[in-house]
């Protein structure tokens, strides 16, 4: 995870700032946070997808914003049939480890470059489209120009784990949880290079953009649930979601870090992260 100067150095809270939707992802925290998500990512939804994909040849699947692979090595062995998968990222050191992590029933190639040039011409040939962890990430024209090229060529389209921005914790601080989360979804909704992130936003974004195209939604939750069985997550999360929220409220930097040192002293502490999964299957795909 990536260090920022956040001025909470002394505070007991790391300068780290990659949590769920944040710009910048390191292979270690998409290594950590990897089992969570494979738990948390919406089963029904992939069981939905399976009827549209083609019966017959081979399934080619874009994944967006693939990082290390992870939603490859969740959702290959889930799609019958022989499949290949592009692997698009703008960080070109997470392509390699992504194709070389598949499963080796699939084929691979490597996309390296901005998502956001994709349109109809270059998803032609396409059986479906994923992206996992990345909605959020993006501003409402892109996500506008990607249904649109999704709508377009007819995919199916699968974007997983975006952050709905509610956190629920218990024991609960009815003082401060509340305080944090909001910082921290503004933080998520932020302004960075002229471009302004959805965040929070994103599904209902995504979701109303492609019913303005007459396409059909479903939505699914996708919570992380964190506890003691994945402490080690729960606290990278829990640094990271204080350290954004400090970035964007520097006034509530005193008080992070003796919120967060009661919060590590809890081995009991759990914490459920809201994120939701779409589907959107364009009228007659198959
Ligand atoms: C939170 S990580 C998720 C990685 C992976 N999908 C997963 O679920 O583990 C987001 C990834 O999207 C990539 N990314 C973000 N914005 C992008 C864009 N506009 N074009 C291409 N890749 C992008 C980042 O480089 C990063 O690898």
């Amino acid at each position: 995870m990536p260090g920022s100067s956040t001025g909470l150095e002394g505070s007991g809270v790391s300068p780290r700032l990659s949590t769920t939707g944040s710009a910048v992802c390191t292979p270690d925290w998409l290594g950590l946070r990897e089992p969570a998500d494979a738990t948390a990512r919406a089963t029904d939804l992939a069981n939905l997808l399976i009827p549209h994909l083609p019966a017959t040849g081979t399934i080619v699947v874009r994944d967006l914003g693939c990082g290390t692979g992870s939603m490859g090595r969740w959702l290959a062995g889930r799609i019958p049939g022989p499949q290949h998968w592009i692997l698009h990222d703008r960080d070109p050191e997470v392509l390699d480890r992504a194709a070389l992590s598949l499963p080796a029933s699939v084929t691979t190639e490597t996309s390296p470059g901005d998502i956001a040039g994709l349109d109809a011409a270059r998803l032609a040939g396409t059986s479906l489209v994923t992206a996992s962890a990345l909605l959020d990430m993006l501003t409402v024209e892109e996500v506008d120009g990607l249904v649109a090229a999704c709508t377009a060529a007819g995919c199916p389209t699968l974007l997983t784990l975006s952050v709905v921005g509610s956190v629920l914790f218990s024991p609960a601080d009815h003082q401060l949880d509340g305080v944090f989360a909001a910082a921290f979804n503004a933080h998520q909704r932020r302004r960075v290079g002229g471009r302004r992130l959805l965040g929070p936003d994103a599904v209902v974004t995504a979701a109303r953009a492609f019913r303005r195209h007459g396409v059909r939604v479903s939505i699914a939750p996708s919570p992380w649930r964190l506890g003691p069985d994945n402490s080690g997550l729960r606290e990278e999360w829990l640094r990271g979601w204080l350290s954004a929220a400090c970035e964007q409220r520097p006034e509530l930097r005193k008080a992070a870090g003796p919120y967060m040192r009661r919060r590590l002293e809890n081995p009991d502490l759990r914490v459920v992260v809201g994120h939701a999964d779409l589907l959107a299957i364009p009228g007659g795909a198959r």
